[in-house]
């Protein structure tokens, strides 16, 4: 069994910062700090609407979250000195661990201890478990005879990530039989996450849940927070629930066999992570993408530690994103409208993401919030990554508008934008912005 993990440090501090000046909530981020205590944390949020304040807070108490520690026992040692990490995830009584490290499918306790009731359903889709489903199934079962195992095989695609798929997990769980003790286990990437996690979340009011995510994206992303959902015709996301798991485990040996072009595909949300609040993370991943990219093990697991120490602490501090959570979005209005333009699966939600990002980084250029040494350093990291500076040539400035207007960020008729704004690092979640800046950057972007 697995030493208790024990807070070592509190390796990232979100600072959020007010500017009076500013009428949108601002987050800025200038330095890490090691808090004294894990209880206090010095951040103050400022909401203003139409110049009033409508909520402030000065130094609020709460709780900093994302902690990790090594994990090292005897069995992982006997394996061949495998080291895991737990980062835990604190939302009070929906708290939860994610394990990080390779050959963690080949430790059935750290799932089973997670399994409520006798009965687990499977969600996975024909990629994936054709690879990982017997394994997986064996991780439930070894040693453990009390617990049976179904499973649903959804086809593979962003494409059938909507409602008349979704309703193939509740057949197969109505027909099983299973009832509110059993278990919803989601095996694949990130739409397999978002769709199991929905299921679970309205099967019978809600059913316990487990994560293993088997992409980058999902693995430092989507299987962390508890956003969980599938897409509409009209939009991306625009149907779902809050519901968090009961864990998340990452064996990080799944990556071996993901396509190169997944594999990039996830590094726009690791990007994102260094550009919104970790400079030093960015700084780090400048140096190190020509490892992540060569599948460099050491790299990935570092890479996936830290955007989930990122991702944990966001979401610690603000679940059902009203405000901070928000910032974890850079690019993605502008992305989605790329994946719903553009049909659902023809780009990546990653290369959709990271196009995203240089129109949101062009935009705060034209406000005069960024200089440009940050332009092209984003420029280059996303070159260096594999992944698209640009958006597809048949997105036209309509299509953006026309998508972007029914994006979830939109509050009374305002479009809010996550958009960078001071040293790298440091970002706004703002609808103040002056309108004719997003004009030019669509129209830089788009042919028409
Ligand atoms: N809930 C959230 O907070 C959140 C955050 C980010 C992204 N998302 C969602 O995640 C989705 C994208 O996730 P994704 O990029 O993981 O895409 P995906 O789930 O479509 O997986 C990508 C492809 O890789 C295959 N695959 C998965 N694991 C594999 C493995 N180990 N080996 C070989 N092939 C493997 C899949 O079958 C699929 O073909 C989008 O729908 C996006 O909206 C959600
Ligand atoms: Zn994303």
């Amino acid at each position: 069994m697995a030493a208790t993990s024990a807070a070592l440090s509190l390796p990232l501090s979100s600072k959020l910062g007010t500017n009076s000046s500013d009428s949108s909530l601002r987050f800025l981020n200038p330095k890490p700090i090691l808090l004294r205590s894990p209880f206090f944390s010095p951040n103050v949020v400022e909401i203003k609407r139409n110049g009033i304040s409508v909520s402030s807070a000065s130094p609020v108490r709460s709780r900093i979250c994302a902690t990790s520690a090594q994990v090292m026992d005897q069995s992982v040692a006997a394996l061949g000195s495998k080291a895991s990490t737990v980062v835990d995830v604190d939302l009070g009584t929906r708290s939860y661990p994610i394990y990080i490290g390779s050959g963690l499918l080949d430790r059935p306790e750290l799932l089973q201890r997670h399994v409520h009731g006798k009965r687990v359903l499977v969600v996975t889709n024909n990629t994936v478990a054709a690879i990982y489903l017997d394994k997986v199934v064996e991780a439930l079962t070894k040693g453990n005879t009390n617990v049976s195992v179904e499973s649903v095989i959804l086809p593979d695609g962003e494409k059938y990530k909507n409602m008349d798929i979704l309703m193939k997990v509740f057949d197969k769980a109505i027909e099983s039989r299973l009832d509110r003790k059993c278990t919803f286990v989601a095996l694949g990437g990130g739409v397999i996450g978002d769709m199991c996690g929905y299921a679970a979340a309205s099967f019978l009011r809600g059913v316990n849940f487990i994560q293993i995510p088997t992409t980058v994206m999902s693995q430092v992303d989507s299987s962390v927070g508890g956003k969980t959902g599938i897409n509409h015709r009209l939009g991306k996301n625009l149907i779902g629930a809050f519901y968090q798991p009961q864990c998340v485990l990452i064996d990080t040996d799944t990556l071996n066999t993901l396509p190169d072009r997944e594999l990039a595909s996830g590094l726009a949300e690791v990007i994102k992570y260094g550009l919104i609040r970790d400079a030093e993370f960015f700084e780090w991943q400048e140096k190190n993408m020509p490892a992540l990219i060569a599948r460099d093990p050491s790299a990935l697991a570092y890479a996936i530690k830290r955007s989930c120490e990122n991702k944990a602490e966001v979401v610690s501090l603000d679940e059902r994103e009203s405000g901070l959570r928000a910032t974890l979005n850079l690019g993605h209005t502008f992305g989605h409208a790329i994946e719903t333009g553009f049909g659902y699966g023809q780009w990546l939600h990653g290369e959709a993401v990271a196009a995203g990002i240089i129109m949101a980084v062009d935009m705060s250029y034209r406000l005069g919030w960024i200089d440009d040494s940050i332009v092209k350093r984003v420029n280059n990291i996303l070159k260096e990554a594999k992944l698209p500076v640009v958006p597809p040539e048949t997105m036209t400035v309509e299509m953006f508008k026309s998508v972007m207007a029914v994006d979830k960020k939109v509050a009374d008729g305002l479009m809010r934008l996550i958009l960078l704004k001071g040293p790298l690092g440091n970002c706004v979640f703002t609808g103040d912005y002056d309108r004719k800046a997003l004009d030019e950057t669509l129209h830089a972007f788009c042919k028409f």
